[in-house]
């Protein structure tokens, strides 16, 4: 039988051994957020929702809203040194309030899992471009040859869910092993590849002669084209990018040495994300104006850009493998990420072996991925509310699930736990502390909920601007 309760210096040691370095803490954060998020959803998302001012909004969000939550959830984790479920309810008993805050917990498990489920499917199809640009398919291709590549292989339901399986069955592998060796030494080599990779490209889209037109589009903020949903979007987008709001980097926290600087290593994350996003999109929206598509195009929208430009550059058969290669590891890393908290769960609540947890995890919820897989082809045509399936999924755990969890998660570091407590995780009360704190009790918490009223129209400060 585990025991949940603290050793005699007061505090519990995590069942699943430990980060071997603060680097190597920093890096598994980064590898779990660097992912799909920042290349492949970023640029599409700012692109349905007009630019400039969603991007603005977005960083906002990160900074004031991300980074506390953040904070907020790799101290509750280190604290807790259990998987979500059970750290929210040990801790809210220790804080002598009620163990029902592990609903809180349950809200973040099942919110990852059903983001893992279409998140391999996204996975499988960079794995799928990995071998389609590695055999040429993309060299010198024109916009409707890289347009019909896509809906080829997004039309065959068949080809999708291979892909699909592939890339779960690659996660559940790593997972399996346990996280310390495979994913530490993944990280370190992939991160500031995939920087290097996009600078690259970064010169080339400069060079296209559209670089004008992307930075604006990005960076010059038309507000009259932002409602509450884009704000709800690119809130939902911030936590989605820094994967906060689902219990995976709570469980990531409950591996963190005690020493550790918990702010520090939050802002290091938090940097490392919005640039690798913001280069994305400076990659991308050039390339999309210099090849008259639709910056609103939805998510393929990588899936054409990149494969054009690569397609006209010197050595573009090399680069664009390389690239898809690197995004295939940087969406791997974040997978596993997102299959943790449960298979956490299942190993300490059932005293279950870490593989034998990461295949029943890993294979229920490849099983729920066929929904998404079934979106693009066979059930395209099956639309409500939001729209597809995969539609549906994505609005409820990003824009609802994610966001509700993240207010719990701050309203609980910051109002249940007592000031003891966080400060003991964070460092003392120093100004970095006092920071947090007001974050975390008043403008992390009032500007979701602010978010969330006006969105449902049930607050309308502003007159119908929804
Ligand atoms: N942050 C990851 C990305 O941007 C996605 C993710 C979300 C990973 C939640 C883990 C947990 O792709």
């Amino acid at each position: 039988m585990l025991s949940n309760s603290p050793a005699e210096n007061g505090k519990r040691t995590s069942l699943h051994g430990n980060w071997t370095s603060r680097m190597a803490f920093i890096l598994a954060v980064t590898g779990s957020a660097v992912g799909l998020g920042n290349i492949w959803k970023f640029p599409y998302v700012a692109g349905q929702n007009g630019g400039g001012a969603f991007v603005l909004v977005y960083i906002g969000c990160v900074l004031l809203v991300g980074l506390p939550v953040m904070m907020s959830e790799i101290l509750i984790g280190r604290r807790g040194r259990r998987n979500p479920i059970v750290t929210m309810a040990l801790l809210g008993e220790e804080e002598g309030k009620s163990r029902q805050w592990q609903w809180v917990g349950v809200l973040g498990v099942l919110a990852a899992a059903l983001i893992l489920s279409y998140y391999s499917v996204i996975g499988g199809w960079t794995l799928a471009y990995v071998l389609k640009s590695g055999a040429g398919a993309f060299d010198a291709a024109d916009p409707d040859t890289v347009t019909a590549i896509r809906d080829g292989f997004l039309g065959s339901s068949a080809n999708v869910g291979l892909f699909h399986t592939l890339f779960m069955a690659v996660t559940i592998f790593v997972v399996a092993r346990g996280v310390e060796r495979g994913l530490e030494q993944a990280v370190r080599f992939m991160v500031p590849a995939l920087f290097v990779l996009l600078i690259v490209l970064l010169g080339y889209s400069i060079n296209s002669g559209y670089f004008g037109a992307g930075m604006s589009f990005m960076f010059s903020p038309d507000f009259s084209k932002l409602t509450w949903g884009s704000v709800l979007a690119a809130m939902g987008q911030a936590f989605f990018t820094l994967s906060i709001g689902m219990g995976a980097v709570m469980a990531y926290g409950a591996y963190l040495p005690e020493e550790t600087s918990i702010g520090g290593s939050s802002l290091a994350v938090a940097i490392a994300d919005t640039s690798i996003a913001t280069l994305a999109g400076l990659v991308i929206f050039p390339l999309v104006f210099a090849n008259g598509l639709d910056p609103a195009a939805g998510p393929g929208l990588v899936f054409i850009t990149l494969p054009l430009a690569f397609g006209h550059m010197p050595g573009g058969v090399f680069f664009a493998t390389l690239f898809f290669v690197l995004l295939t590891f940087a969406a791997w890393t974040s997978a596993i990420s997102l299959m943790e908290p449960a298979v956490a769960w299942l190993v300490e609540r059932f005293n279950r072996a870490r593989s034998e947890a990461a295949m029943l995890v890993g294979g229920s919820i490849w099983a729920m991925g066929i929904a998404t897989v079934l979106s693009f082809n066979v059930l395209a045509e099956f639309t409500f509310l939001k729209g597809t399936l995969f539609d549906n999924l994505d609005h409820l755990t990003i824009n609802i699930m994610l966001p509700l969890s993240g207010l719990f998660i701050v309203l609980f570091a910051g109002w249940v736990m007592c000031r003891n407590s966080t400060a003991d995780e964070l460092g003392g009360v120093d100004l970095a502390y006092k920071l947090w704190r007001i974050f975390s009790r008043y403008l992390a918490p009032v500007g979701i909920l602010f978010v969330f009223l006006q969105v449902s129209g049930l607050l309308d400060l502003f007159g119908g601007t929804r």
